[in-house]
């Protein structure tokens, strides 16, 4: 979602400002805006639209020694300029940029209008930067002013905030990443993730929450509850953020054809072949063992990869469950005497999931399966395992996903000391190569399909998960409407919706109940559907749409699912639309 990067020092800002915000781009925005503190003042500039359409109004060599900037990612208030960051307070004495939401905003809103002060945005923003100014005006430091105003937020920020006529960037941070880093000499950095600081310092520091402080060019002072705090540095891998198309037409694409190779890092990172044993932690793997049940809990995708994580566990003997993060918190579950909680996100930062964290009772065991390193998720579950995928850009999650499954198969294979996963594994990597390969036969399909407005996937057992994750692909970067059913659920309802030319994708990957598939899509022909059926070469018939390389069923959502993101990402190509940046969404939901 938003996107905040900052520095004070010795820096051409306009590049360094505008560059961080491409590399944020990726997390979905709708307008962008910087600021210059330069000798005291602070020039403002912000647009609708595009970083290029910010960096086309900001002249060149605009002399500054700190700026602040940000991607906006609507929530309160329209797309407009006046809505944009940074916003400022009333009387122009602060400026600043802000992710996250402020929960009591209109009641602060409400009492500062009755103080005489006066609001040119509908942003919860603007709201934070005039009680900063309040408490300015009633003689407290900037960085006082800072403290007072945060026991008088509710909500989630990152802040980066310019004060007129005193140097220094400061930053406030609570349940919104934030993150700092050390310049060499006469810079210091700050940034919603780490793509944007990345090639301007050596160590960095992820703030923890309610953390507040301000930086110089040669320093950097932080507080928690009043009292000085020593930030923890360290440096990054760089290889984990490689912002670079290589070649390719799009980064999902590039994303796609990295899939299997996440598949085998992962193989590789948690079994020696060798030995023919698994590396994870025992005590991780005992406690797993140990759990009453495990509860896979994520969003999106990484719920979709999660539901087959969990089956598979199941398959295994195991209790296992999958929710959705956002229902789980409201949701009146079994009582458990001892649960394991995993966590799965590829951001690491989705809110909804931290707010799982929030309700878990203390003391519970909780496991991160995260792709961004030291992201909050990371941080906050008591062990993390890292899907090791590198940098995911495109909105919609390709790679990532596959690594997920990949690490929780491989999970599983350790707690119930099945050998057999590794190789299963393997075998399904070199599947989703092939399909791969093959993308011209899916572009193919995606050019018989480009004017419908509606899809269906079907698919049984796991093969109904692929289904799901296909379909949501297809709305996220198509937006044709589409739905995955189970294949025999299709008769208790939804095949009322199938009309002349509905396009069905049946995946066929288990021929144990490949079938069942087969009837449940004749019944749908009957009705007009035009059926595409995606079958591993076990089970193919002839007239099958596409057939697969053979991989052990419970891995067919493998290839199945590198065929819906090929599928969607050519209809998406085709139908003229933003395959990276599809309009509405963000790679990273950092707001409930
Ligand atoms: C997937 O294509 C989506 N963009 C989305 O559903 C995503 O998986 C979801 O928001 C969860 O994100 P996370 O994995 O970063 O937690």
């Amino acid at each position: 979602m938003c996107g905040i990067v900052g520095a004070i020092g010795n820096l051409d800002y306009k590049s360094f400002l505008t560059g961080g915000l491409k590399k944020l781009d990726y997390r979905g925005y709708d307008s962008a805006g910087l600021a210059f503190w330069n000798n005291g003042k602070i020039s403002l500039y912000r647009a609708v639209g595009s970083v290029e359409n910010l960096a086309s109004i900001v002249p060149d060599g605009h002399a500054g020694t700190a700026g602040i900037a940000h991607t906006r990612w609507a929530t309160h208030g329209g797309v407009t300029v006046d809505n944009a960051h940074p916003q400022r307070s009333w009387d122009k004495k602060v400026y600043l940029v802000h992710n996250g939401v402020i929960d009591n905003y209109k009641e602060l809103r409400a009492w500062l209008a009755g103080t005489g002060c006066q609001f040119r945005s509908d942003t919860d923003t603007e709201v934070i930067a005039s009680v900063i100014a309040y408490f300015l005006q009633e003689g407290e430091s900037p960085l006082n002013s800072i403290r007072k105003t945060m026991e008088k937020l509710d909500g989630s920020y990152a802040l980066a905030i310019l004060f007129t006529g005193q140097e220094g960037l400061y930053f406030a941070k609570n349940k919104s990443p934030l993150v700092i880093g050390q310049g060499d000499s006469r810079l210091n950095c700050l940034g919603s993730d780490y793509a944007p600081i990345l090639d301007y310092c050596s160590n960095f520091a992820a703030l923890e929450d309610r953390t507040y402080g301000y930086m110089t060019e040669n320093s950097i002072v932080a507080y928690r509850n009043g009292k000085n705090l020593a930030l923890r540095f360290a440096t990054k891998d760089r290889e984990d953020y490689v912002y670079d198309l290589a070649g390719y037409p799009h980064f999902m694409m590039k994303e796609i054809h990295e899939g299997a190779g996440v598949v085998r890092k992962n193989v590789e990172a948690c079994f020696d072949r060798a030995k023919g044993t698994y590396l994870f932690d025992s005590k991780l793997i005992s406690d797993l063992k140990a759990a009453d049940e495990i509860v896979f809990l994520g969003c999106g995708s990484s719920h979709y990869s999660s539901e087959a994580a969990a089956a598979y566990f199941n398959r295994h003997g195991l209790r296992a469950a999958s929710y959705i993060a956002s229902e789980w918190i409201h949701g009146v579950y079994p009582h458990l005497k001892n649960p394991y909680y995993v966590l799965i996100s590829q951001s690491g930062e989705t809110a909804d999931l931290i707010s799982c964290l929030d309700l878990i009772e203390k003391g519970a065991k909780t496991l991160g399966i995260v792709n961004s390193k030291d992201s909050t998720i990371a941080r906050r579950t008591n062990h993390v395992l890292y899907i090791g995928a590198g940098l995911e850009v495109a909105v919609a999650s390709t790679k990532s996903f596959l690594g997920q499954m990949a690490l929780m198969m491989l999970l599983c294979g350790a707690i119930s000391e099945d050998a057999s996963v590794p190789e299963s594994l393997l075998a399904a990597a070199s599947s989703v190569d092939d399909v791969v390969e093959r993308s011209e036969e899916i572009d193919a399909l995606a050019e018989g399909i480009v004017e419908v407005h509606d899809a269906f996937f079907v698919g049984r057992g796991m093969d109904f998960f692929a289904g799901e994750e296909s379909s949501l692909k297809l709305k996220e970067i198509s937006y044709v409407h589409s739905e995955a059913y189970p294949g025999g659920e299709l008769k208790h309802g939804p095949i009322a919706l199938i009309e002349e030319g509905t396009p069905v994708f049946a995946f066929a990957g288990n021929p144990d109940i490949s079938k069942q598939i087969r009837s449940n899509v004749e019944e749908l022909k009957a009705r007009g559907a035009t059926p595409y059926i995606v079958a591993a070469e076990t089970c193919a018939k002839e007239g099958d749409a596409f057939v697969y390389r053979f991989v052990d069923r419970d891995f067919a959502p493998f290839p199945e699912v590198a065929f819906g993101q090929l599928l969607s990402y050519f209809l998406s190509l085709r139908r003229g639309l933003n395959v990276d940046k599809p309009r509405n969404l963000a790679k990273s939901v950092t707001v409930n």
